[in-house]
């Protein structure tokens, strides 16, 4: 297949590279920064990518690649600190950064090139850089200028180098999909291969030839990834796929029989259906730590999974709806964000302890990828672009003990901000929102009588992969509502208060 390795030498905005190149129809892979030429040869990329970075050339753990990819005869474009790398490479200069360039600037485009292909001459872009190129490596030549940067961009044509110091891959470079889609089509020479409706098929194939007529057991949540999947694997294999819900007991209102509706009757696919309430919650009586709680439902999870799988016939595969997201190896450089991401390993431990072979179909693509083959696949819009839910579900929602009452109650409030959330057209527009039972109880008045009951917290945050998060300032109205429904029809909720912290410092759920 044809496809562009980016190199991550650390950048924020590696992952928005392979995104952009993706929304080009191309297929794009991230892969360390000393990957050996050797290897990418082998994986014979239509061209590569130097992505950006923290550090500078001449820091003494600066993170340079192997010098043998300028001798590959591929295209190759570096990106900020790619660049920087190219041209230090290549036997230019870099001067290490005085004042750091940060913000929108105007370049002008000094000389036609493929690069530019289509574009007026003055261009916005962002810059983010603290070192610059100073002197260019021979055979390059300046194609754009800044006021601040006389090498915004260079280019040597005969060898098809180039190199950026702005940031094409980020929204704030208007055109920057242009420049990305110049270089992987007008200089890579690739075509439009990498479509929803080709992965399907291709997955398809794939799945058929490694399953054979072996079984494939599932863990079915009800969440985008795993619901697609499924729907996927199905497609392929039918009824040699089994997929296991198991209903730990902490899951929102109506969820059990919504998931067994959907999947078991509408799309017709064997799924076991195991009610596992009671064991989860004698589990968790009278545990109020947080990571006791996840580590209790981990845990009995695997345990409850692993019998109803066993039940189910014997399988060889274990399908997971792991995406790239999980996959990508963080490069491990100080300052890079994207190694500090927590993972939430909902099923981990289970094929160790199952010895199944892994089958996840969903490894290479993106969020919005796998929604786009959801719907291809004939998912509902409830399914497929549904909010994330955590895998400890409400648990971590009701700070102190989790108990039927306990359950019951947020799982009332969740149902009403939900509904409410669709009625104002906003559920699919925002990140998540929920609601979080406190542990604390308050006084208040209904009709004659005083109450002393508990309170709940609203949570509406807008988030791009949960990482970082803003709190969204919902309408007052909707506020209103949420609470006067809440207080009315919610039994034992007499407060209503709304959450406004970000992340960080907070983070998205309350445990
Ligand atoms: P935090 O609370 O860490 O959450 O800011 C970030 C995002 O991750 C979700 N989350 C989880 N997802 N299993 C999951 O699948 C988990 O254990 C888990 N914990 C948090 C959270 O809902 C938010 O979207």
């Amino acid at each position: 297949m044809e496809q562009i390795i980016i190199l991550d030498f650390g950048s924020q905005y590696t992952q928005v590279i392979a995104r952009r190149i993706r929304e080009c129809q191309v297929f794009s892979q991230i892969l360390r920064y000393d990957t050996l030429a050797e290897k990418l040869a082998e994986l014979k990329p239509s061209g590569i990518i130097l992505s950006g970075g923290p550090c500078s050339v001449y820091d003494k753990k600066a993170p340079h690649c192997d010098t043998g990819i300028w001798k590959l005869g591929v295209p190759i474009l570096g990106i900020c600190y790619g660049m920087q790398l190219m041209a230090h490479q290549l036997g230019g200069k870099v001067q290490p950064g005085g004042k750091r360039e940060y913000g929108p600037a105007e370049i002008d485009i000094a000389k036609d090139t493929t690069l530019f292909r289509e574009m007026a001459y003055e261009q916005q872009v962002w810059m983010s850089h603290g070192d610059k190129v100073t002197k260019l490596p021979a055979g390059f030549i300046t194609v754009a200028k800044s006021q601040n940067s006389p090498y915004a961009a260079i280019a040597n044509n005969k060898r098809r180098l180039y190199g950026l110091q702005f940031h094409p891959e980020v929204h704030h470079t208007p055109n920057g999909k242009q420049i990305i889609s110049n270089f992987v089509h007008g200089i890579c020479g690739c075509g439009r291969n990498w479509t929803m409706k080709s992965f399907i098929e291709n997955s398809i194939e794939e799945i058929r030839a490694r399953v054979g007529k072996d079984k494939v057991v599932l863990g079915l949540s009800g969440g985008v990834d795993s619901s697609v999947a499924a729907a996927l694997i199905h497609k392929a294999i039918g009824d040699q796929l089994i997929c296991v819900f198991v209903n730990n007991g902490v899951l929102r209102k109506g969820e059990a029989e919504s998931v067994q509706r959907v999947f078991g009757e509408h799309l017709k696919m064997k799924l076991v259906y195991t009610d596992a309430t009671r064991i989860f919650l004698s589990k968790l009586r009278g545990v109020t730590n947080p990571e006791r709680k996840r580590k209790i439902i981990g845990r009995t999870f695997v345990e409850v999974f692993d019998k109803a799988a066993h039940k189910a016939g014997k399988a060889k595969f274990l399908a997971q709806g792991t995406t790239y997201p999980d996959v990508i190896e963080s490069v491990p450089i100080a300052g890079n964000p994207a190694a500090m991401i927590k993972s939430h390993h909902n099923v981990g431990g289970l094929p160790k302890r199952m010895k199944l072979e892994l089958l996840e179909p969903l490894r290479q693509l993106f969020k919005d990828e796998v929604r786009e083959v959801g719907t291809q696949l004939g998912l509902p819009k409830e399914i497929v672009w549904r909010q994330p839910f955590p895998g400890p579900g409400l648990a971590v929602r009701i700070l102190g003990e989790v108990n039927r009452e306990h359950i019951t109650v947020l799982q009332n409030a969740d149902w009403i901000v939900i509904e409410e959330m669709k009625k104002a057209d906003l559920y699919y527009k925002i990140w998540q929102t929920f609601a979080v039972l406190l542990p604390v109880k308050s006084v208040g008045v209904m009709g004659d009588e005083r109450t002393y009951e508990n309170a709940i917290a609203i949570r509406a945050v807008d988030s791009v992969d949960g990482m970082t998060a803003d709190w969204v300032r919902l309408p007052y109205d909707l506020l209103a509502r949420l609470s006067t429904r809440i207080i009315n029809e919610v039994k034992g909720v007499n407060r209503v208060c709304l959450d406004i912290s970000s992340k960080p410092p907070a983070t998205i759920e309350w445990e």
